[in-house]
């Protein structure tokens, strides 16, 4: 499970290329609202180049390591706050064979649970609820809600269990920007140690105040990193979403790391440098209008303005009723894909795009895994209830979910990809995936910390 380091070369103009056109920088230059600072942030960080061994996206052994090694000892996001609201109210979160009950007490407490009833080990909650006590479906042994033992039916034919020592096992959990977060080791870092600097940079866009309104897992066949890297660079666009060239500066995207998170800034209504032609003001507008979650509709761009600019006032109208500082937030947060990745699998995303993704492992294969797209909106008044999960199989296309909008169409193109990476890998003769320099920082980032993770 090596990831050899290649030593970075001495300065090379050539190497430290960026693309041609606007940095990202630039765009923001030209905004027509003060810029949030959180997006002249720069990471300083020069990270060294490694090659990525196959061995990690198929191998039996490898996930194995991954099971034990890093999500046995990591902060991950197991769900929103929002579903775990009232004493009583649970959720259910499932990494590899670990199952994990997250519970509200009568105190609002919150806790977290190992999901498996302590007679015979029955999984304890199936699914999301809410309900008095935990109760075994099984023989009926139940738990209080702060994990007490509270009833052993014949109780008379277990005087070797004794209540006291019948608690719940406890799993760590922590909450931050309305998800909550379990870890499974009593030992290492806290959630906010894990967190670090990100919510300093969530201060700008609290994702608290936002409700679920959409949330969709979907079943795809390839390894969970495979997954997950396909969302963390905008050098696939060329290929994979051509169409969507006309307004996006694909590799005029900004790449930025910290400690234990990364970020991707793709700007949109910006011409791409790849093509011969910059489509005119008008142009941009109609095909990001056409490809975007908010659908198609006619606006036309006038004489003087930009449509950076008309996009951006057309979703400030659209937030007005729900985000009453609309009329001051910047074009860049309105337009642009402002993508982050906290190690190691939970993708926030900052500005007014609405989306948060999480992948993981699907039971204890290497070739399967989930990806999940929440999309948190804005509300006025009394907080709306959150979407349940809407699962999507295998095969099955994403615009089998229309809460998504135009995002589905997006999606399977990615997905038309995902299967081939994965068929791909297993079938290499060569050893390791090359990444790019720039454009695939964050995945360099997380294979960084992943090896950390495995070796420690
Ligand atoms: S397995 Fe849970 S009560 Fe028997
Ligand atoms: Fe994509």
């Amino acid at each position: 499970m090596s990831g050899p380091h290649d030593a970075l070369p001495e300065a090379d103009p050539e190497r430290d290329a960026l693309s041609p056109g606007d940095s990202y920088q630039q765009i923001l230059d030209r905004d027509s609202r003060e810029v949030p600072e959180v997006l002249r942030w720069r990471s300083a960080r020069e990270l060294p180049a490694i090659r990525v061994p196959i061995e990690r996206y198929v191998s039996r052994e490898f996930h194995d390591l991954e099971m034990e090694k890093l999500w046995g000892r990591v902060w991950q996001m197991a769900c929103r706050e929002e579903v775990v609201a009232e004493p009583g109210d649970h959720a259910v979160y499932e990494i590899g064979d670990r199952s994990v009950v997250v519970v509200r007490g009568e105190d609002r407490q919150l806790r977290a649970f190992h999901n498996v009833c302590l007679h015979r080990g029955r999984r304890l909650k199936d699914c999301p609820g809410r309900s008095a006590e935990l109760r075994c479906p099984f023989h009926g042994w139940s738990w209080n809600l702060d994990g007490s033992a509270r009833e052993i039916p014949c109780q008379w034919d277990f005087p070797h269990a004794k209540r006291e020592e019948f608690g719940l096992p406890e799993v760590r959990v922590g909450t931050w920007c309305g998800f909550v977060f379990i870890h499974f080791d009593a030992e290492g870092p806290s959630l906010e140690q894990h967190l670090g600097e990100l919510p300093r940079h969530f201060e700008t866009w609290p994702l608290e105040d936002r409700y679920t309104e959409a949330h969709v897992a979907h079943l795809m066949p390839c390894n969970w990193k495979v997954l997950q890297e396909a969302f963390m660079e905008a050098y696939h666009v060329i290929a994979t979403h051509p169409h969507l060239l006309f307004s996006l500066g694909d590799c005029n995207s900004q790449y930025d790391v910290w400690d234990t998170f990364s970020r991707a800034v793709t700007p949109q209504m910006v011409p791409s440098p790849h093509l011969d032609e910059r489509a005119s003001e008008q142009e941009m507008l109609d095909s990001f209008m056409l490809a975007s979650i908010e659908g198609p509709s006619p606006l036309p761009v006038p004489e003087g303005m930009t449509a950076r600019e008309i996009f951006a006032q057309m979703m400030r109208m659209n937030l007005q009723a729900s985000v009453p500082s609309v009329q001051r937030v910047s074009d860049a947060e309105l337009n642009d894909s402002i993508y982050y990745t906290l190690f190691p699998n939970f993708h926030p995303w900052g500005g007014y795009s609405r989306i948060t993704y999480r992948f993981r492992p699907y039971e204890h294969d290497p070739n399967r895994a989930v990806m999940e797209v929440l999309l948190l909106s804005p509300f006025r008044g009394s907080r709306p209830a959150p979407a349940s999960v809407h699962w999507l199989d295998i095969g099955e296309p994403w615009t089998n979910a229309p809460e998504l909008g135009a995002l589905a169409n997006i999606f399977d193109q990615d997905t038309f990809n995902l299967g081939n990476v994965q068929r791909g890998l297993r079938a290499a003769a060569h050893q390791h995936v090359t990444l790019a320099r720039y454009q695939e920082t964050k995945i360099r980032h997380f294979h960084t910390l992943l090896e950390k993770y495995l070796t420690a």
